[in-house]
This record gives structure tokens, C-alpha cells and sequence, in this order.
């Protein structure tokens, strides 16, 4: 089977790219560069998708703004989708956030729901991906919330995963049988927001002050007790935050 993997270098994507391989599927990981694929000039699209039967999308926004947000997925989803039609496409695969319709006070989730919408609208069999918060995107979370040195977040639950059971996961929806509808893939133990985000700062020594604002808004929406979290059915990934943090902090930078 063959599959392409467009945002291949990025986080899930390398990750991706490498389980297919192992499990033994033809896998086509253009990077963005000459001569790869660009999903908003749509340079390199029908090339990449000649005789492909799954496109995976794992690509992302390079700005968490809302109108560029909106911009980028809209523009790069209708290029993908045109050209998967083109090549005689039967399965594109997308990855989005849990609770994306919960959070529509934000400009991001909002964009990626137009993703979806577009997805769900095109006449290609399809499977949308639903993840919780990476375990690797904690400090992105405290960056975001962080003003001097203090980062204000809610005390809602939040059930984060590691990105490699996320990429495992996609990895089986991929070379399975479209489910034309969504998926829901978490970790396997449910946290309070502001604690994940301490735990995770104090391991790594970073010495910014958490503290509790149940009106902070989380990417520009404000949290519900349960908003972040999956529905009965989700697919749990078996790394706990303790395992992986334990071996991020043996790991080089940047290898997890
Ligand atoms: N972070 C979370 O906790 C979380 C949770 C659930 C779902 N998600 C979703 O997971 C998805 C993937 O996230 P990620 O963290 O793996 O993303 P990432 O590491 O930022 O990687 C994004 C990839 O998209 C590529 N890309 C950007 N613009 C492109 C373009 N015009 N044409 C082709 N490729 C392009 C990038 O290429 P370059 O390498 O050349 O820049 C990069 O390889 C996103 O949709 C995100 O919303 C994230």
C-alpha cells in the first residue's frame, strides 16, 4: 500500500513515516523544499500522489493566528483534496484536536475545523484523527500562557498523549479502511492543566511560577471542567507522562 505523508518532517510525521516503514508500506515523505511538496502553491501534489491510495495530512499552520491559521488549512486541504481527486486517491487522513467544536473562541481550532469541514465535504472516503494535547507540547502551553514569570492556566482536566502512540495510532487508521468520521486518540491518565504544566516545567528546571486563573483562556477559549477531554471510546496510548518524561530528560534535545 502506498501512502503518502505530507507534513512528514514535522513531530507526528517523522514519527509516522517510521512506523509505516517498519510495518513494511511504500511511504512517500516529500519534505517541503525543491523539488518536494508545497500544499499552498500546490507544487509537487500530483507527482507525489500518483498511484497513492492514502494521504495522510500531519502538516500544520506555521502561524497560530487566526486569520493565517484559517488561511493555511482551507488553502493547503482544498490543494490536497483536488489533487488526491485527480490521482484516483481512496483514503485522506487528517489530524486534528479533541474538542476542536468546543473551542471555536479560538481562531486556531476554529481554522482546523474548517479543515475538517472541507474534508468531510469532499467526495474522498476519509478518517479525521482527534488527539489530545501532545505530552511534547507542555511547554508550548506554558509559553503561551506565560507573562514575565508567571504562567496562568485554568485547573481543568486535561488527558494528554505521547506524540509516538498518537503517530501508532494514525499509523493503523492509515493503512485500515476509511471510517468517513472521527476518531478520538488520548493518553492514559487524566491530569489537572495547571499541575501537568508544573510537573512539566519543574522536571526540566525551568523556574516559572504556575499558578491558577480559572478565566485564562487556553489559544484565546476559555476551558470547561471537561472541554479538553475525549468521549467514552477513544483510543488510550500506553506511555504515561511519568515514562516519557523520565526518558526526555535522558534523550538529546530535541529527539523526543
Ligand atoms: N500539539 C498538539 O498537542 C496537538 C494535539 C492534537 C492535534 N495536533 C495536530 O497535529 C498536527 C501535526 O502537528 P505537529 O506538531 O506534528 O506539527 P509540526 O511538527 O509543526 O509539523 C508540521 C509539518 O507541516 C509542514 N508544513 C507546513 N507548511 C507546509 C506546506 N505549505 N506544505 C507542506 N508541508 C507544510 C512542515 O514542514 P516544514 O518542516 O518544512 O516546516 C512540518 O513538516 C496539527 O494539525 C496539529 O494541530 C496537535
Amino acid at each position: 500500500m502506498k501512502v503518502v505523508v505530507i507534513g512528514a518532517g514535522g513531530l507526528i510525521g517523522s514519527k509516522l513515516v517510521s512506523k509505516l516503514r517498519e510495518h513494511g508500506h511504500e511511504v512517500i515523505a516529500p519534505s517541503r523544499g525543491p523539488g518536494g511538496v508545497d500544499t499552498i502553491t500546490g507544487e509537487g501534489l500530483p507527482e507525489a500522489f500518483v498511484e497513492a491510495s492514502v494521504v495522510v495530512d500531519v502538516s500544520n499552520s506555521p502561524s497560530f493566528e487566526a486569520a493565517a491559521a484559517l488561511e493555511f488549512f482551507e488553502t493547503s486541504t482544498r490543494n490536497q483534496l483536488a489533487a488526491e481527486q485527480q490521482a484516483g486517491v481512496g483514503h485522506h487522513v487528517a489530524l486534528s484536536v479533541v474538542g476542536t467544536q468546543r473551542l471555536a473562541e479560538s481562531g486556531y481550532m476554529r481554522a482546523q475545523t474548517a479543515q475538517e469541514r472541507l474534508i468531510q465535504d469532499s467526495p474522498i472516503p476519509y478518517s479525521i484523527v482527534h488527539a489530545t494535547q501532545f505530552f511534547e507540547f507542555v511547554e508550548s502551553i506554558a509559553d503561551a500562557a506565560t507573562d514575565g514569570d508567571t504562567v496562568r492556566l485554568s485547573h481543568v482536566l486535561i488527558q494528554p498523549i505521547a506524540a509516538d502512540d498518537v503517530a501508532a495510532a494514525l499509523g493503523k487508521v492509515a493503512v485500515g479502511a476509511p471510517v468517513n468520521g472521527i476518531l478520538e486518540v488520548a493518553g492514559p491518565a487524566q491530569f489537572r492543566l495547571d499541575e501537568l504544566i508544573r510537573r512539566g516545567l519543574s522536571a526540566h528546571g525551568d523556574p516559572r511560577t504556575v499558578l491558577v486563573d480559572p478565566h485564562t483562556r487556553y489559544f484565546g477559549a476559555e476551558l470547561g471542567e471537561r472541554t479538553l477531554l475525549p468521549g467514552d471510546g477513544a483510543t488510550i496510548g500506553a506511555t504515561t507522562f511519568e515514562a516519557w518524561l523520565s526518558a526526555s530528560l535522558m534523550a538529546p534535545p530535541h529527539a523526543t
